[in-house]
């Protein structure tokens, strides 16, 4: 059994059908990627995973559990960790301050001084950033961080509740092609040595076809193509859909950096 499965959900917003019906499975241990044009829904389909919003209809299931609807912070403690936006790190504290906070928070720990927290979980944070390459840094406030550096200290983060599946919606927008590859390196290391499951939407195509296990592409709120990488490039539709933007996988091909959004 997969440890996601996602059955016939739709979610509309006024009169916009953001998503119209989807389905896919996520097994332990695999790096999804979900693609598609502006607007084709892959934010709304995270949003209801992590139980930000609740489907209109349709059923959601982690590990078992029947998490369409639920509480964002009930699913976060069944396992599913997400990565934020960059306000989500305190910039005043520093980078193993901010992953202590997060290893206290899932020992559902509570602290009225600052200062009685500060020893506590020192060394597994430590032991977090370290895996995010992030351990030479530790001292340094958030706020002064290069934006590469605060996605990595957000994935810190995310992994101090020992996810089993991670969301991330475009981890690596804004950073420059050698750091991509890096975070997603990174990733991908967790996706194989802890079998954590990822589901990411990403905009590089080369980031996408370098990384990803298996691809589902939505558009307009439907999957119209899902499979590995050779499958996706030679999909009818899918090329439609990147030739209606303008953009074709052929340019990519030819050398360039190609952004098919
Ligand atoms: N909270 C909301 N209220 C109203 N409309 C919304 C809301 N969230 C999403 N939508 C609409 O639903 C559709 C799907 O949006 P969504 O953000 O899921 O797309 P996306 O694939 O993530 O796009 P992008 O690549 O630009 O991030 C769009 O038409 C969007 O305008
Ligand atoms: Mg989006």
């Amino acid at each position: 059994m997969s440890l996601l499965q996602v059955r016939d959900i739709s979610k509309a917003f006024g009169g916009v059908k953001a998503l119209d019906g989807v389905s896919f499975d996520l097994p332990a241990g695999q790096l999804l990627a979900l693609l598609g044009p502006n607007g084709a829904g892959k934010s709304t389909c995270f949003n209801i995973v992590n139980g930000q919003y609740r489907p209109d209809a349709g059923s959601v299931r982690f590990d078992g559990h029947d998490i369409g609807g639920m509480k964002p912070r009930d699913i976060w403690r069944l396992g599913v960790g997400r990565t934020f936006q960059i306000s989500a790190t305190f910039g005043s504290m520093t980078v193993v301050e901010n992953v202590q906070m997060a290893l206290i928070s899932r020992e559902r720990k509570l602290f009225r001084l600052w200062r009685l927290a500060a020893s506590f979980f020192r060394d597994e944070a430590m032991e977090l950033l370290n895996q995010v390459g992030m351990a030479a840094q530790a001292q340094r406030p958030c706020g002064v961080l290069a934006y590469g550096d605060v996605k990595r200290v957000e994935l810190a983060i995310a992994l101090a509740n020992r996810p089993r599946l991670l969301l991330m919606d475009e981890p690596t927008a804004g950073m420059a092609p050698g750091e991509r590859n890096d975070l997603m390196a990174l990733i991908k290391k967790l996706v194989v040595e802890r079998k954590v499951s990822v589901l990411f939407t990403e905009h590089s195509m080369d980031v996408v076809f370098a990384f990803a296990d298996r691809m589902i592409v939505l558009a307009r709120g439907r999957i119209i193509a899902e499979g590995d990488g050779e499958a996706i490039r030679n999909h009818p539709e899918v090329q439609a859909v990147y030739l209606g933007s303008g953009k074709t996988f052929e340019k990519r091909r030819s050398g360039k950096t190609e952004d098919l959004s």
